[in-house]
């Protein structure tokens, strides 16, 4: 088989642009636009759609399929292909991660791109176009925010603070489960934190300022690119069960900076 597919610099440069430009897009948001009248609603509890959105979607893959032609798309406002991402070279984007902040004007939304090659992890990059950071990993080569490289945390759980999503389009399901396993981490941790973008949370728990990050269900393109960042930086992703997460597919999710793994396992399985 062929290697994995490297990006040169220049390569990862012209991706950081275009999230860069689109990442004005989101701060240029207009109330009107960001706000009733131009939301739609998808499946599941308040999973809502802005036109900023779609806008985003179309600039970054736009701008991708210039820039790789050969590329799939995996993407959070488009019908997917099942395989696309184990067949060849494939994107994975969340064009706002965290629209019902978006909504809401809260300044915490993220945009993630993911780059994959026949499923194996080839670059992640997040971008928080409010605190102008962007975290960026290609594989093998470590992680960095605004090009410095970070490090995942070393705390224990005492000390440790915690992320978690509260899966708010399956509510109905995991509502019971999700505030049962909060609360037993919420007794043994420093603290718990509710940012409302996964993305974001992942990368917190890369660059260090938190600890670990969990969530009953998330959709690949929210923790994609993410966990190619939290890998570089010494953290580990899995689901619920331990068990690596299966590229493309939705999936439970803890994320930690790894010291942390099987405590934070044993107490969301007890
Ligand atoms: C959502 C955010 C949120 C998480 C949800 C995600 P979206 O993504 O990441 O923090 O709790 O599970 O779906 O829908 O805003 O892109
Ligand atoms: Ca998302």
């Amino acid at each position: 088989m062929a290697d994995t597919k490297k990006l040169t610099a220049e390569q990862i440069a012209e991706i950081c642009d275009l999230m860069r430009r689109c990442g004005a897009m989101m701060r240029a948001a207009h109330d009107v636009e960001r706000n009733a009248g131009d939301i739609t609603e998808k499946p599941g509890s308040a999973n809502f759609v802005t036109v900023y959105d779609v806008r985003v979607q179309t600039a970054l893959i736009d701008g991708l399929s210039a820039q790789f032609p050969e590329a799939a798309f995996l993407a959070e406002e488009k019908e997917n292909a099942a395989n696309a991402i184990t067949n060849g070279l494939c994107f994975v984007i969340d064009p706002i991660d965290g629209t019902t902040n978006f909504i809401h004007d809260m300044k915490c939304s993220a945009i993630s791109v993911g780059l994959f090659d026949r499923g194996a992890p080839v670059f992640g990059a997040v971008l928080d176009p409010y605190r102008d950071e962007l975290f960026t990993a290609a594989a093998g080569e470590g992680a960095f925010l605004n090009g410095v490289p970070i490090r995942a945390s070393d705390r224990d759980l005492p000390h440790a603070l915690v992320s978690f999503g509260s899966s708010p389009y399956d509510r109905q399901s995991l509502a019971e489960s999700s505030f049962d396993v909060l609360k037993r981490i919420f007794l043994r941790c420093a603290d718990i934190r509710r940012s409302g973008s996964a993305a974001v949370d992942v990368c917190f728990v890369a660059c260090g300022r938190t600890d670990a990050f969990f969530e009953g269900v998330l959709s690949p393109w929210d923790f994609a690119a993410g966990g190619i960042i939290l890998t570089e930086a010494g953290g580990r992703i899995t689901d619920f069960s331990g068990v690596p997460i299966e590229p493309g597919k939705k999936s439970s999710v803890l994320c930690t900076n790894g010291s942390l793994h099987a405590e934070m396992l044993d107490l969301i399985n007890q």
